[in-house]
């Protein structure tokens, strides 16, 4: 399988390449005007964590391939984020973003999965992306879009909430990736032991606080299962709808562990704010699927080079050395 090259699952509309263009120039935009040093989304990075992400013995078949192709284990770096809001205090998205390092038959090195705090993405394709963001260029909260459309009002809104701890979300990742020849949506389940007993955020770093509480003065580790729910076929789960639920079960088949650790070095946050997550740090075997994946290619090279030119940052993949030069397991 090619990368560049739609996958057989694939419906790309006719005028795609040049809504793109546009989705990516709106969104360097926004980036100039918020700080272009910074990521153009989820610029706020709680903490870099390191852990181990453990293959399952029995992965069901239609989701063994690539990394779940056979048991095994690989080191993770995980950027524990924030969406636009500053505060901890107000309500917005909450992410993780995982990084396997050293993956062998990876382009990059790499192989990275990016997940979000809502089952889906408030926009279904490109080209309503594109209305949605010349909305907001006349007013923030789009309100033209949305008047029209209160299934996408109703998604919105349940992106920005106000929570206690990343430790005791569960994220997805909202649109497909390949899994070989079939597809999967994938999601991330925190084990009971992570919960907290914190009450939602009341202070500006309050989220930072909850990680440092746990990792660092409790000196506990956490423990994530990862699980995919399997495409059936273009009706029951859309690969072209990002909005749609699939309603297929999911299966677990991997097991992301974060020993306790001190991440608080001023080093590694620096470590962090260079790094580049993106889908399409993958294997081929699991190639973003969809409108939204196929722009967020494009989207998410044109805000690292910017902020990577104005930092003085290298663009290159971390490796297992980069992995263990970072804060120790306590
Ligand atoms: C067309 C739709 C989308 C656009 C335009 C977009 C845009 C962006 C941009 C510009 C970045 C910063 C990239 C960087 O500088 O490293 C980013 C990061 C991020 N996006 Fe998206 N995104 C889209 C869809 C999604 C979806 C569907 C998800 C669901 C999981 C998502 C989750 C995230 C997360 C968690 C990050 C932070 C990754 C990190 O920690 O480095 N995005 N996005």
């Amino acid at each position: 399988m090619d990368l560049m090259t739609p996958h057989p699952l694939e419906i790309v509309p006719d005028g795609e390449a040049e809504m793109i263009e546009r989705v990516t120039a709106l969104q360097t935009e926004i980036q100039k005007t918020r700080d272009p040093r910074k990521r153009g989304q989820h610029p706020k990075q709680q903490a870099l964590l390191r852990g181990v992400f453990e293959i399952a013995d029995s992965v069901p078949k239609t989701l063994r391939a690539g990394v779940f192709a056979e048991p095994g284990a690989f080191d993770a770096l995980v950027r524990v984020s924030t969406g636009p809001m500053p505060k901890d205090s107000d309500p917005n998205p909450h992410a993780m973003a995982i990084k396997l390092v050293d993956v062998p038959g990876s382009q990059s090195g790499t192989q990275d999965f990016i997940m979000l705090d809502q089952p889906t993405f408030f926009i279904r394709d490109i080209a309503e992306y594109v209305k949605f963001f010349d909305a907001t260029m006349a007013d923030p909260a789009a309100e033209s879009y949305f008047k029209t459309r209160p299934r996408e009002f109703g998604l919105n809104l349940t992106f920005n909430v106000v929570i206690a701890s990343h430790l005791e979300r569960q994220y997805w990742s909202e649109v497909p990736i390949a899994m070989g020849g079939g597809a999967a949506r994938l999601t991330l389940i925190p084990d009971v032991a992570n919960v907290s007993g914190r009450d939602p955020a009341t202070s500006p770093d309050g989220l930072r606080d909850a990680l440092e509480e746990h990792f660092v003065r409790n000196r506990r580790p956490a423990r994530f299962f990862f699980a995919a729910q399997a495409y059936v076929d273009e009706a029951t789960t859309p690969i072209e709808d990002a909005t749609a639920v699939w309603p297929t079960p999911f299966e677990i088949i991997a097991t992301l562990t974060l020993p306790a650790q001190d991440f608080t070095a001023p080093e590694q946050f620096a470590v962090c704010e260079n790094l580049s997550y993106t889908p399409w740090h993958c294997l081929p075997e699991h190639q973003p699927l969809g409108g939204i994946q196929r722009c967020r290619k494009r989207v998410y090279e044109a805000s690292q080079r910017l902020r990577h030119g104005l930092n003085g940052a290298a663009d290159r993949e971390p490796t297992k050395a980069d992995y263990d030069a970072l804060g120790q397991f306590i």
